[in-house]
This record gives C-alpha cells, sequence and structure tokens, in this order.
C-alpha cells in the first residue's frame, strides 16, 4: 500500500471507529438514570456489536465482555467487522455502568485498535496504575516509587507546588492510604466513584485539572487507558494485582510471561493505536448523548498514535432519516 492510500485508509477507519462508539453510547443513553445498570451495558454491547458489521476491517476482540461462555457478544476472541486489515480491537462499550444506571458523571463509550498482537491480553483483574499528561520528561512519575516522591517530582517537572497539583483516584477504602498521603503532602485529590478511564484520561487534558492519576482499577480499563495516552504522549505504569493463584494463572495462560512485572504504556499498547470515546453522560472531557424526539446529538474523541492528532466530534443523529434506529 503507498503511503498516501495507508495515511487516507488509517484516517477513514479513525472516522469508522467513532461511529462504533457513538452507536454504543446512543443505545445506552436510554438507560440513563434509570438505575437499571446491566440493561444499560447489554444496549451498549448490542449498538456496539452491530455497529461493527459495517466497518472494514478483520477484527478480533482482545479486550472484550470476557470469554465466549461468559458473554454473549463482543467477547475474547470473537471476530467482527466486515473484512479488511487485520486488528486487535479492545472494547468497553459502557465504561461506567453504575454512573449510567445513576446519571453520574463521565460514562464513556470506548474503543481501541491496533494492529494484531498489539495490545496485552489483560484478565479481569485489577491492575495498579499510574498516569500522567503529555510534554512531561519520561519517567517523571514510577508506580515504585512513593506517593509524596512522585507528587514531588511531578511539582518539580511542572514547575508548580504539590499544592497546586489534583491527583485523581477511585474513592475506594482500598485506597485510603494513597489518599491521605496525597492531603498530607499538600495536594488536592479529585475522588471518582467510578470511571478510571476517564480519571487515566483526565491527565491529559488540561480542562480537567487533573495532573496524576493513582490506584488501582480494572486491567482491561488499563490497556483501554494507555491506548489513549499513546496517542497524546502521556505516561502510564500498571502492574496487575491478583486475589489469588488462579489468577495468577489466568493472566500466564494468556501470555504474561512475568506476571508480576511492572507494565510500561509500550507493554500495554504497542504500534499504531487508534482511539475512540462517546461520552454517555456528561463530564468535563464529553458532553454525554443529548436525547431529543427523532435525533440526539453526541460528543465523540477520536485520536490516533501515528499523527498524533486529536479530534472532537459532535454528531447530530437524524433517526428520521435512518435505515436502523438505536436500540
Ligand atoms: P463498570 O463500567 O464495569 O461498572 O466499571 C467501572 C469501574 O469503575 C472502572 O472504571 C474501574 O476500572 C473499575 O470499575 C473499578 O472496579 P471496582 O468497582 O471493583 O473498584
Amino acid at each position: 500500500m503507498s503511503i498516501d492510500v495507508e495515511k487516507k485508509t488509517d484516517r477513514n477507519l479513525a472516522m469508522e471507529l467513532v461511529r462504533v462508539t457513538e452507536a454504543a453510547a446512543l443505545a445506552a443513553s436510554h438507560w440513563i438514570g434509570k438505575g437499571k445498570k446491566n440493561e444499560a451495558d447489554g444496549a451498549a454491547v448490542e449498538g456496539m456489536r452491530r455497529a461493527f458489521d459495517s466497518v472494514g476491517i478483520h477484527g478480533t476482540v482482545v479486550i472484550g465482555e470476557g470469554e465466549m461462555d461468559e458473554a454473549p457478544m463482543l467477547y475474547i476472541g470473537e471476530k467482527v467487522g466486515a473484512g479488511g486489515p487485520e486488528m486487535d480491537i479492545a472494547v468497553d462499550p459502557l465504561e461506567g455502568t453504575t454512573l449510567t444506571a445513576k446519571a453520574g458523571p463521565n460514562a464513556l463509550a470506548v474503543l481501541a485498535l491496533a494492529e494484531k498482537g498489539n495490545f496485552l491480553h489483560a484478565p479481569d483483574v485489577y491492575m495498579d496504575k499510574i498516569a500522567v499528561g503529555g510534554g512531561l520528561p519520561q519517567g517523571v512519575v514510577d508506580l515504585d516509587a512513593g506517593v509524596v516522591a512522585n507528587l514531588r517530582n511531578l511539582a518539580k517537572a511542572k514547575k508548580c507546588d504539590i499544592s497546586d497539583l489534583t491527583a485523581c483516584i477511585l474513592d475506594r477504602d482500598r485506597h485510603k492510604e494513597i489518599i491521605a498521603h496525597c492531603r498530607e503532602a499538600g495536594a488536592r485529590v479529585l475522588l471518582l466513584s467510578d470511571g478510571d478511564v476517564f480519571g487515566v484520561m483526565a491527565t491529559t487534558m488540561p480542562e480537567t485539572g487533573v495532573d496524576i492519576y493513582l490506584g488501582w482499577g480494572g486491567a482491561p480499563e488499563g490497556v483501554l487507558a494507555a491506548a489513549a495516552l499513546r496517542c497524546v504522549d502521556g505516561q502510564m505504569q500498571g502492574r496487575l494485582i491478583y486475589e489469588d493463584d488462579t489468577q495468577r494463572q489466568r493472566a500466564i495462560s494468556m501470555g504474561l510471561t512475568d506476571p508480576d512485572v511492572k507494565l510500561g504504556i509500550m507493554d500495554m499498547a504497542r504500534g499504531d493505536v487508534m482511539f475512540s470515546a462517546t461520552g454517555v453522560t456528561s463530564g468535563t472531557m464529553l458532553k454525554g448523548v443529548r436525547r431529543m424526539p427523532h435525533a440526539a446529538v453526541t460528543h465523540s474523541i477520536v485520536m490516533r498514535s501515528k499523527s498524533g492528532t486529536v479530534r472532537f466530534v459532535e454528531a447530530f443523529h437524524n433517526f428520521d432519516t435512518k435505515t436502523w434506529t438505536p436500540s
């Protein structure tokens, strides 16, 4: 393929991906605030799965809704797409099921794509994560350094005081110590009730006010967040956390030779990656789906690591002129 054709294909594919996350967000939006997280998730999965049918790839889901026997759609190993280049796909059709059920902020439909073999095959366990945005010296923070050392180094790199920094952390008992250390050091703490893909991405967007993400969240969400950060030169490290040996063996069987290794961003999302997210509920990064009679407006972010382009897409969907209606 000539460079120009390849570039055009990539660009077109990136826009195809937006349609896929839009479809998931539109489907999930019926369930915002209805207190039914499983129904919201099911609708997003179905919307996303159906939208993949018209994308020009030969895709394999590597981060998905679970194993084939656990998930009817978008299960690990499922083939999706209308045919084209071989691609690996990481999806979270509804990142923030509880947020959606409670109409909380920053629920997203999320998708990342890379050439075959480039995503970490992460089991459904926790991952200890640390992330910062772009434009900072490499290695400015480290998962194995203490919270205060990381805040000190980050403040130095950003030429500010620790008291000017905001750390974003999931509001969980397991994070009590990290939260206390951040506050004792003088940093602000933004506590999320859910949704750490947003939390990690927020470090790359000045308008969110977040400087660093810390703590344990889902490992699959970690891979998706790493893909997003790759596009904007952010930094991230992670380490898988196991509750028992079965989980550890599962990680090994999925391809991790050293299941306790500190993972760099390139261990999670290598090569050229594309990333798309559409807001389901409104937050500081994306507006949520706004529904009106026979129409809806969506707000998405789509990024490519190869070009470093970050594009925000606001789309008006007129259901009267469509041949299909999002469920
Ligand atoms: P769901 O969308 O599956 O509900 O996940 C939301 C989430 O908050 C993720 O963003 C995060 O990685 C994970 O759950 C944290 O898990 P836990 O709620 O067990 O702390």
